[in-house]
């Protein structure tokens, strides 16, 4: 095998992600495009005879801000140590990065031996849409792409205007926000993926407003799956979720390579997503 690991190219994304859609992960329809745009060298794979064997993301942000995802190898070659060459590449190229992950619960001891700390968990929940959509939202065009990306970097952390404008534009994604006088106090994205739809991010200011939020994508997904990335370490909105009947059906732990940012993970309802933070 060709030991190699290179960039991937736009295409090799799209099966990147159809990966992730095999493993279960549900990613958005056009997560692809948008990942892309965001970083277009931030995806990495190594390759044999039959063509991809493995590959992950590795999208780097403003200051020393990196999230690695779409960690996936090839079903046939699975325990044959290409998972671990992987591992190692991207932690040699994210060296001057404090490098976040979303770990499936059973890597976590192995990250943990590889030099990640834990952070916290994050659960996926299920529910359905239903209801109607509350009176006094705004829907996302309204606000500008600075004005979006100043009030989301409060709570990511940095700011992602690229990684947002290919979001927002992604066909079939709905946005709304909430707003105290003239001043944003909180937004949620929803957007179609493989089963029906994923709200994310949903930040939001008080606890109230996140639930207006919810509400109103809820309403807009009559019907539809729709699921959820919470943080559990914000009690209030995994009490939001119960809430709106929905059921965790699946966990990550967040994990950081150098420590642990201090986010204001209580006004964080919904993560963006578990691949690229
Ligand atoms: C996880 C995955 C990428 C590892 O790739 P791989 O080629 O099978 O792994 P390797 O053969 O190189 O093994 C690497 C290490 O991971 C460990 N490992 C591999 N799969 C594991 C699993 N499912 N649970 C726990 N440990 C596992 C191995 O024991 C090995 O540990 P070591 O280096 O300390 O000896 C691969 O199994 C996969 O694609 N799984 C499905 C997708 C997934 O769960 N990705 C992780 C998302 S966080």
């Amino acid at each position: 095998m060709d030991v190699k690991v290179r960039n991937l190219i736009k295409d090799e994304v799209v099966q990147m992600v159809d990966w992730t859609a095999d493993e279960g992960w549900n990613p958005g329809l056009h997560d692809a495009e948008a990942f892309y745009a965001t970083d277009p060298d931030g995806f990495y794979g190594c390759f044999d005879e039959k063509g991809m064997a493995g590959c992950y993301s590795l999208v780097r942000y403003e200051g020393d801000m990196a999230f690695a995802g779409c960690y996936v190898v090839r079903p046939d070659l699975r325990g044959g140590g290409v998972g671990r060459l992987l591992l190692n590449d991207v932690l040699a190229r994210a060296q001057r990065y404090n490098l976040g992950i979303d770990g499936v619960l059973q890597m976590v001891p192995k990250y943990e031996r590889s030099g990640f700390i834990r952070s916290h968990e994050n659960a996926r929940f299920r529910g359905v849409g239903e209801g109607e959509m509350p009176e006094d939202l705004h829907i996302i065009e309204e606000l500008s792409i600075e004005e979006l990306e100043e009030f989301d970097s409060r709570f990511f952390g940095c700011k992602r205007g690229t990684f947002l404008e290919a979001f927002v534009d992604q066909p079939g994604t709905v946005g709304l926000v909430s707003m105290v006088g003239d001043k944003v106090n909180g937004y949620g994205l929803m957007r179609k993926c493989r089963q029906g739809r994923k709200v994310g991010p949903l930040f939001a200011d008080d606890a109230t407003s996140a639930r207006k939020l919810l509400s109103g994508l809820f309403s807009l997904a009559f019907g539809e799956d729709v699921f959820l990335d919470a943080p559990m370490v914000n009690r209030d909105a995994v009490s939001m979720a119960q809430e709106f009947k929905m059921e965790p059906v699946f966990r990550t732990a967040r994990m950081y390579t150098k420590n642990i940012p201090r986010l204001p993970w209580e006004r964080v309802y919904g993560i963006t997503t578990f691949e690229l933070g």
